[in-house]
Formats: C-alpha cells, sequence, structure tokens
C-alpha cells in the first residue's frame, strides 16, 4: 500500500468490516480465521504441497495478499489466454470472479478443474444481462427483420449464457483490450451489432473507436417493452448498448478530473472503457487495467497520474511506481466488493481443500452451454 499523501482514498480501508461479516457464508464453518497468524504460512505450504497440479490465476483487483500467489496476473483477456494456453495443471485456482472462471473452464479441457475460492464472487454488470432478457430482445430483432444484420458483440463481463447465445448466433466476445478489434470485426460481418452488457465499454468504442455518432447508438433497456424502442430507432441504429454498467467505473466523474487539472495542472488522467463516456473523453490515455498497468509504469520519473480504475490495482500501482505520483481519480469510488471476497482465507480454504483431495466452488459450465460460448471466445482469441 503506497503512502496516505499519494492516495487520497484510504479512507475507504473501514470497508473491509462489512466484508469480514459477509465471509462466513459460502463455505459455513469451514473458513479459516483472518486473524489466523499462520495463514500465510498455509497458503505457502498447500501450493508447494500441489505443486505443478495447481495453477493460480489472478485478476488485477485481487486484494495483494491474494495476488502474491497468483502464478499468472492479468487483465480478463491474458487471463482467458492463459487458461487457454494451460492444459497440463489439474487445477486453476481463479482469483478473479465468476464469470471469468466459467471462461476459464469453458477454455481449459475435460481433465482440469476450475475453482472459485468464493463463490459469492459475482460481477454485478454480468448480473445486468440474464438469458431470457436477451432471448426477448433477439426475437424481438427477429419480428423486426434485422436481427440477420446484426452482429452480438460481448463483453467478457458476461454470463455464459449469454457468451452462448453470442456464440450462437455468430459473434464474438470483446474484453476492453481488444472491443475495438471486435466491433470492427462485428462490422465486417454485419451492418448492426448488439453490444452487450456494458453500454458504457460499448459506446466508448464505438465512439472514439470508430467514430460512429452518439446518435446511430441507443440503449436497449431490458425491463421495458422492445427496449424502450421504437422501431425506427431500432432500424436507424448502428449499434445497440444494452442498458448495463459497472457499478465500480460508472462511478466516476468528470468533476473529478476537472478538479485534478485544476490542483495539479500537469497531471495526466488514465481512466478504464468502463467509465462513462465523458470521463473517458476528457481523459488523456483510456485502456484496460493492462494498459493502465504498463503506460503508468513506462511514463517517465515524475509523472504524476490520476487513475480511474479499481482502487487494489491503483494502490499496487502506487506502491510499484515510487518514481510517479499516482494519485486514485474519485474519491467516492471504493473497491469492486465481489473481487474483494477472494480473500487469504477463502484462497487457504481451497487450497488446502486440494491438498486433501477434496474439490470445493468448481466452476463447471454445462456441455452445451459451453459449445457455443467456446465458438464465440475461441473468436476473440483468433481476432
Ligand atoms: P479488464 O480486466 O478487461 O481490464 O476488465 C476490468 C474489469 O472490470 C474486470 O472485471
Ligand atoms: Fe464487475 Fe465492475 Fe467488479 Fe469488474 S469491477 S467485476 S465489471 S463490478
Amino acid at each position: 500500500m503506497s503512502s496516505p499523501t499519494k492516495l487520497s482514498n484510504l479512507l475507504l480501508l473501514g470497508q473491509g468490516s462489512d466484508l469480514l461479516s459477509e465471509r462466513g457464508v459460502s463455505c459455513t464453518g469451514e473458513l479459516p480465521a483472518a486473524s489466523d497468524p499462520n495463514l500465510l504460512a498455509r497458503a505457502i505450504a498447500a501450493k508447494k504441497a500441489l505443486g505443478e497440479r495447481v495453477l493460480i490465476l489472478g485478476h488485477h483487483y485481487q486484494r495483494d495478499e491474494v495476488i502474491q500467489f497468483a502464478d499468472i496476473t492479468g487483465d480478463s483477456f491474458k487471463l482467458a489466454q492463459a487458461a487457454a494456453d494451460q492444459s497440463t495443471a489439474e487445477y486453476i485456482v481463479f482469483c478473479g470472479v465468476h464469470f471469468m472462471a466459467e471462461s476459464a473452464d469453458i477454455l481449459t479441457g475435460e481433465h482440469q478443474k476450475v475453482i472459485l475460492p468464493d463463490l459469492a464472487a459475482g460481477c454485478s454488470m454480468a448480473d445486468m444481462a440474464n438469458a431470457a432478457q436477451v432471448d426477448q430482445c433477439w426475437s424481438d430483432l427477429e419480428r423486426l427483420g434485422v436481427a440477420a444484420k446484426t452482429i452480438p458483440v460481448s463483453y467478457m463481463n458476461s454470463s455464459a449464457a449469454i457468451k452462448s447465445f453470442t456464440g450462437k448466433y455468430g459473434g464474438t466476445i470483446c474484453t476492453s483490450s481488444n472491443a475495438e478489434k471486435s466491433l470492427r470485426w462485428a462490422f465486417s460481418k454485419g451492418e448492426k451489432v448488439l453490444f452487450l452488457p456494458d453500454q458504457h465499454l460499448g459506446r466508448n468504442t464505438a465512439v472514439i473507436d470508430l467514430g460512429i455518432s452518439l446518435d446511430e447508438c441507443v440503449i436497449w433497456n431490458p425491463w421495458k417493452t422492445q427496449g424502450g424502442l421504437s422501431e425506427s430507432e431500432i432500424r436507424n441504429a448502428k449499434v445497440i448498448l444494452w442498458r448495463g454498467h459497472c457499478s465500480v467505473h460508472g462511478r466516476f466523474t468528470k468533476k473529478s478530473i476537472d478538479d485534478f487539472r485544476v490542483r495539479i495542472p500537469d497531471i495526466k488522467i488514465i481512466v478504464h472503457p468502463e467509465c462513462q463516456h465523458e470521463v473517458v473523453t476528457a481523459a488523456d490515455v483510456v485502456g484496460s487495467t493492462e494498459k493502465i498497468i504498463k503506460t503508468v509504469t513506462e511514463s517517465a520519473p515524475g509523472t504524476q497520474w490520476a487513475v480511474g480504475t479499481e482502487l487494489n490495482l491503483v494502490s499496487r500501482l502506487a506502491s510499484n511506481n515510487p518514481d510517479k505520483k499516482v494519485y486514485f481519480l474519485d474519491r467516492t469510488v471504493c473497491y469492486c466488493s465481489t473481487m474483494n471476497r477472494i480473500d487469504l482465507p477463502h484462497l487457504v480454504w481451497a487450497l488446502e481443500s486440494l491438498v486433501s483431495g477434496r474439490v470445493v466452488n468448481e466452476i463447471k459450465v454445462d456441455a452445451q452451454t459451453a459449445r457455443y460460448s467456446k465458438l464465440a471466445l475461441d473468436q476473440m482469441l483468433a481476432l
């Protein structure tokens, strides 16, 4: 953790107590106490005992106490690639959220088991699109005669059911590091894109990277009849954006950028593309977590950065770059609470269970869903 002067958001450290009260839920009675002084030694011993039978993948938003045990750290794209490339480890322990573990299960072999240390580590954005809603949307597009020219592009941050829908209808998955490529590919195949479930990533990519106008993007509200859109709005749209968002990135504001620029005139602003359009357009650099890390790390000593993404990553970035000043962009934004669910007690519990021959919290996508999801994921990896 960096010094308080670098990270104004340390006031949020109190959040840990809320999380503690929720921790016992997913593995009642079995979880080591967070206060156990031997936790670190237990994690080291369990990992050593499993040796090459286990591969631990860690997303950049994970806590330090967990990320220190990851064999590979990365953004969602890099971790999906790592899962696809890894054919020997018997167990993949995924320190991230549910949709990432599902994707890893789809991309790994039958002989491999994917484990999510806490099943409550979901993603509120992924939950904003369910299969029934997406099927309804597609049948509305079919009724209007536009489905045949529409290519679904689904963000990695979606359930396997949504990925399966995407594969079934000839679309692709994308992540924040390849959204532009994915949209360009989709427009080479069709005239319209249905972008699920993050409206911000879809809009930012379509407008900023592809030069599509804001007027050509419409929002599909799954809670309203025909998405809350008129027939002509649907027919005229180039991009139909699902009404979903990230509850963490959606909170960054343009006002914090303006305030930073007044306080520190040579500040550079870097944000994740899940942020709102006005935030992304006001920033100097936009990119996935991997790009944010690379850009800040490779910048000249003395550079001052205000970073708009999850707090665990920003704190680590500040600690790892003592020759730069790294600030958290907005003090009203906090950790991703579901990413934070994976803590050392859950990791120790999952690893020690494996050592004792018991597979806990396995994530298994059914064969039918996995088949179409894999088509869409392979399409992304092929791009
Ligand atoms: P990336 O890992 O693609 O940068 O996405 C960030 C995120 O929100 C993951 O949940
Ligand atoms: Fe989901 Fe946002 Fe958390 Fe990523 S940061 S897991 S998109 S809620």
